[in-house]
């Protein structure tokens, strides 16, 4: 099948695209590169432009008449920006989507959109499945639960049809060394690490050791990206079972279903690097959370799919890219 990945040079769009490829698929890629790396894009079909350039959407489904599905990376990431910038997060994210999605259900194109397990309302029961509370924390996470609203009301109206992925969260790199993560700022915890094993950060600063989990430390749900890669390329194949006529719209939380704590995950960092991390305990950001794993059952049931990778292999994976780019 021949689809259309927007944001196909990111780091979770790049990685689709092999995935793509290594199950006889063809990734046609747009990416106006605001934040994506250029190499992950050779050898692809690709299109420098923006999701909300119709001229440009216009001149791809000419190209590529036979393209069947789009899988709908691109938006801006970055939670602390999205709460200085909201404006452009709205509009980057959410308005940008929309002229995407006219688009595509003027031509009744099959849509996987790439959303975030941070939509979630935080409880303290820690598993959540498709039906639990929403309360989306930041700008960002709340561009993505707006983009879905938007997604299951054109699905009801105009006959798209379409199934939002909501991702944990992802690390490691293609375990072939094809694209994996960028090293600028990382925010999220194996960034972290990884900027202290070079040497370039001296300690890890643990925010909150009081949370209602096994050992205090907040909870998290790893899964690899190659796992995730994978998902959608099952959400793709079995897509037409999936959304129907009646039932155009699906949501599938995207996660290994096991909890992971920060003090686990320090631990596992250790043994994989081979590194002692120097830690310091601290209290929680604003906004922290003790956070939330994935139910994992929809998943399983409807794509035929449960992770494979360990946090071991990701840690591995992502500590193998970071020598490559480095
Ligand atoms: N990485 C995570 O932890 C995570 C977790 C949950 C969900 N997600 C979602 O997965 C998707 C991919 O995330 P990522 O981590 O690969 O991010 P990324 O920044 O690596 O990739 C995003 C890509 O989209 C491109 N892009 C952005 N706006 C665009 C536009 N208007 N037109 C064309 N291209 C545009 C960028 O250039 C970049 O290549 C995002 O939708 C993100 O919200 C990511």
């Amino acid at each position: 099948m021949k689809v259309l990945v927007t944001g196909g040079a990111g780091y979770i769009g790049s990685t689709i695209c092999s995935a793509l490829e290594d199950n006889k698929h063809i990734p046609v890629i747009i990416d106006s590169l605001v934040t994506g790396n250029k190499t992950f894009t050779e050898r692809r079909i690709f299109y420098k432009a923006d999701i909300s350039d119709s001229k440009a959407l216009k001149k791809i489904f000419s190209d590529h008449k036979d393209i069947e599905a789009i899988i709908h990376c691109a938006a801006l990431v970055t939670v602390p920006e999205s709460v200085k910038k909201p404006y452009l997060y709205y509009h980057e994210n959410v308005s940008k989507s929309l002229e995407l999605f006219k688009f595509a259900s003027d031509s009744k194109i099959r849509i996987i959109f790439s959303s975030t397990a941070a939509v979630y309302k935080s409880s303290k029961d820690q598993m959540v499945t498709e039906d639990s509370p929403l309360g989306p924390d930041s700008p960002y996470a709340r561009t993505k639960i707006a983009i879905e609203m938007a997604l299951q009301d054109f699905c009801n109206a105009y006959g798209t049809k379409a199934i939002s992925l909501r991702y944990f969260n992802p690390i490691g790199a293609d375990p072939k060394m094809r694209s994996g993560p960028s090293a600028d700022a990382p925010t999220h915890i194996l960034g972290k690490l990884l900027s202290i094993f070079d040497g370039k950060e001296s300690a890890f600063r643990i925010a909150g050791i009081d949370w209602p989990t096994r050992d205090g430390t907040a909870i998290r749900d790893y899964i690899h990206v190659w796992d995730l890669a994978e998902a959608h390329i099952k959400a793709l194949e079995s897509f037409d079972h999936l959304v129907t006529d009646g039932n155009p719209y699906s949501v599938i939380n995207l996660g290994s279903g096991q909890g992971t704590t920060v003090l686990e995950f320090l631990e596992a960092f250790e043994e994989v690097s081979g590194a002692e991390i120097t830690r310091n305990d601290s209290s929680p950001r604003p906004g922290d959370t003790a956070g939330a794993y994935a139910n994992g059952d929809k998943a399983w049931d409807n794509l035929g799919w449960k992770p494979r990778m360990s946090i071991e292999q990701g840690i591995a994976d992502a500590i193998k890219w970071n020598r490559k780019v480095s």
